[in-house]
């Protein structure tokens, strides 16, 4: 009987079904490994260490994050290959720059020259072995306009088009002697991906490990199956299952 447990939580707790977010994870893992792309999962969705451990299969390497906290915070706890996906503000390069040396690797996102001069000032550890300053190791675009489709025929154009745009650049990158990673994707073109995406390095979809409602949304099957809730012990019980249902319910795909 949920409700009682429920009910001796400690609130505000947030309460989710493990075998749901495992059975997520691992269908992702999978579709990813059949695509032949490696799949670097985002971790701003949940911020946990028990969820990073269920999207990495155990690995703790290779993943994003959205800010340089989340970085230091799966840092401290043993992982490594950390992208940061978002364009560097100039007051985290420093930040940015202590977690290389802690780390086997970092990766940043640029997408002006200012970025990149300030970079050259405070130059990343594996930068300074290269003596150029900076390296460039791939193009990240991520699709979340996939978010304003309605169905999978619109998330699969979306996908393609984000795919051949990157695939595109990373070719005349290659003709004057460029030769780096691609990698896109949201949750809803990496549930739906396309053929093209084969051609892909490695694709960084996080909210999947959750599905949550926005998805739900967009794929018109919301459905009263509730996942993850934030549960609130004081709430009027019915407006608390209201409003689990409405901001935090997700399926499980
Ligand atoms: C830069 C970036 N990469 C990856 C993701 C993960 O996409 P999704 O939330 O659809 O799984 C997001 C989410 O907003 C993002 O902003």
């Amino acid at each position: 009987n949920h409700a009682i447990e429920f009910n001796s939580l400690f609130t505000p707790a947030f309460v989710m079904d493990v075998d749901k977010a495992k059975r997520n994870a691992q269908r992702m893992i999978e579709r990813c490994q059949k695509l032949g792309v490696q799949l670097r999962p985002h971790m701003k969705t949940h911020k946990t260490l028990e969820c990073a451990d269920i999207m990495t299969g155990g690995s703790q390497r290779c993943i994003v994050v959205s800010t340089p906290a989340e970085a230091c915070f799966f840092a401290d706890h043993g992982y490594d290959d950390i992208l940061y996906a978002y364009s560097i503000p100039f007051d985290k390069v420093e930040r940015c720059a202590a977690l290389s040396e802690r780390l086997d690797l970092i990766q940043i996102l640029l997408d002006h020259p200012d970025a990149l001069e300030q970079l050259r000032k405070r130059p990343l550890r594996d930068a300074i072995a290269k003596t150029e300053g900076v390296e460039l190791r791939g193009v990240y675009a991520h699709c979340g306009n996939t978010y304003y489709c309605t169905g999978v025929e619109q998330i699969q154009a979306v996908a393609q088009e984000t795919t051949k745009l990157t695939l595109q650049f990373i070719e005349k990158l290659k003709a004057v002697g460029i030769t780096c990673k691609s990698s896109i994707g949201s949750t809803p073109t990496c549930s739906h991906p396309v053929k093209d995406m084969a051609q892909l390095s490695e694709v960084h979809p996080g909210n999947y490990v959750f599905y949550g409602v926005n998805y739900c949304f967009l794929m018109s099957q919301f459905q009263p199956c509730s996942f993850i809730r934030v549960w609130s012990g004081k709430s009027d019980p019915k407006l608390a299952l209201w409003w689990s249902y409405f901001v935090c319910v997700s399926v499980c795909l």
